[in-house]
């Protein structure tokens, strides 16, 4: 007779168990991510009830922040870093992650906080050298290590404030039999590490590795088992780096930080408007839009270029603006405001590589294609916000007022805003109803001819 099989196989991903080990999940299709369970639990010992604690009772002080010495990101944190909170950090490789991680951890140690950096990725010369180009290396401790139980043994001995694992692909555990970077083993070594965290009160920055798609390796339960999630985002050809939060227990995830990479490190860009705002008078398909970003407005050039097209389905080409929101765009133009699309290629780009989430952008967006389309420049010194609806309306954006006070600051002279908007002398607030009636008060003399 067959003996029972004493383990299953199962897929954290999806929640498929099978009695054999595949290497393609047939439940979901991913790869490796099928791990050995017992199929009996081992019977554990009688467990003695613990006493409850009042709520109101437990003491706060743990929950204070430390900062971590770079504006940017302490914002992007939601106010600095929570102590005992474990925070991932991805990015592309090259994007800047350790000079980041390196240079706070230096400014956190130069407040007189114990902290330690294992590198599993470079040796200790490598970090000295980059430790030099930043501007020195305080009292940064380094552990070259690669052995999960070593590491969180000696975590546990030495008990820093704040520690930073680069790069937790680079952890194994010995008795994971698997490669290091695997699912099974990245899983394993950020669990242990948020049980050190938790326990013996360290604030953990665990460096991650992204896929092709831009999300962190290793499995999603990653995501689940930190505080935080931070993407360190940027355009490999030009200096400017993003750093957002796409979870955030301790705070906000529209929080943006933007850096500029420089031979002496990242240096936060604490104006970022200045940057990205600024738009070539009379410029045709050119149009700036004031989006918020979590509690910061921010001020972007937005372009766009109309080309007529013999395909039956003309494309619509996003960058850093969400494809369904143009398609949703064209055609409210086209239904609404007499922009006729059919017929054209439209290309929509965000400037700074920067990704704009919130609907507020959909007039200077609308604009820039209008002003493409007719071949009209916008306004001159006019930014724009408000979201579009499908009934060709504008809807009223949060924040008007911090908004336009970022267009104050940055000269311009005109707002164009929907309706209800409160007025002020400067900027002066152009209100406008409908997408056609934004075309009409938005696009220099000539354009509502048609
Ligand atoms: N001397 C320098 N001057 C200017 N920029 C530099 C200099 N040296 C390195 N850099 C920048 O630093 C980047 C590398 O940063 P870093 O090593 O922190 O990236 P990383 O995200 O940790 O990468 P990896 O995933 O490979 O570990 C390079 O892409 C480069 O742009
Ligand atoms: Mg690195």
């Amino acid at each position: 007779m067959a003996k029972a099989a004493a383990s299953v196989f199962s897929c954290p991903e999806c929640g498929y168990s099978s009695g054999r080990w595949f290497g393609k999940c047939p439940g979901c299709g991913e790869f490796g991510t099928l791990v050995e369970e017992s199929k009996f639990p081992t019977t554990a010992p009688a467990a003695a009830a613990k006493p409850l604690l009042r709520l109101v009772e437990v003491e706060t002080e743990e929950a204070e922040r430390i900062p971590t010495g770079v504006p940017e990101l302490d914002r992007v944190l939601g106010g600095g870093l929570v102590r005992a909170s474990v925070v991932l950090v991805g990015g592309e490789p090259g994007v800047g992650k350790s000079t980041l991680l390196l240079s706070s951890l230096r400014a956190i140690s130069d407040t007189g906080r114990r902290v330690v950096l294992v590198t599993g990725e470079e040796s200790r010369a490598q970090v000295k050298l980059r430790a030099d180009r930043l501007g020195g290396a305080g009292a940064i401790e380094i552990l070259p290590e690669t052995q999960l139980e070593t590491v969180c043994a000696t975590l546990e001995r030495e008990r820093p404030e704040v520690c930073v694992i680069d790069s937790v692909q680079t952890l194994a555990a010995a008795e994971i039999g698997s490669a290091p970077g695997s699912v099974a083993q990245v899983r394993e070594a950020a669990a242990r590490l948020v049980r050190v965290a938790k326990e013996v009160g360290i604030a953990i920055f665990l460096v991650g590795h992204v896929t092709k798609d831009g999300s962190v390796a290793g499995p999603r339960v990653l995501e689940h088992l930190v505080d935080c999630v931070l993407q360190f985002e940027g355009d490999r050809y030009r200096a400017h780096r993003i750093l957002r939060a796409t979870k955030n227990r301790f705070g906000s995830t529209n929080e943006l930080g933007v850096f500029e990479m420089t031979g002496a490190g990242l240096v936060g860009v604490p104006d970022p408007s200045q940057l990205f705002g600024r738009s070539e008078v009379g410029e045709i398909g050119a149009a700036v839009a004031c989006a918020l970003e979590g509690t910061r407005p921010i001020l972007l050039e937005i372009q766009a270029l109309v080309s007529p097209t013999d395909l039956a389905m003309p494309r619509r080409v996003a960058t850093g603006v969400d494809p369904k929101r143009l398609a949703m765009i064209v055609a409210v133009l086209g239904r609404h405001a007499r922009v006729a699309l059919g017929s054209a290629d439209v290309f929509v780009n965000v400037a700074g590589g920067i990704r704009i989430d919130e609907p507020g952008a959909d007039v200077a967006i609308a604009l820039a294609i209008a002003s493409a389309a007719k071949g009209v420049p916008v306004r001159d010194g006019l930014a724009a916000f408000g979201e579009l609806g499908l009934t060709g309306r504008l809807r009223a954006a949060s924040q008007a007022e911090r908004r336009l006070d970022e267009c104050a600051k940055l000269g311009f002279s005109a707002v164009l805003a929907p309706k209800g908007t409160p007025g002020r002398r400067q900027p002066k607030v152009v209100e406008a109803d409908t997408a056609a009636a934004a075309l009409r008060a938005g696009l220099a003399e000539g354009a509502g001819s048609d």
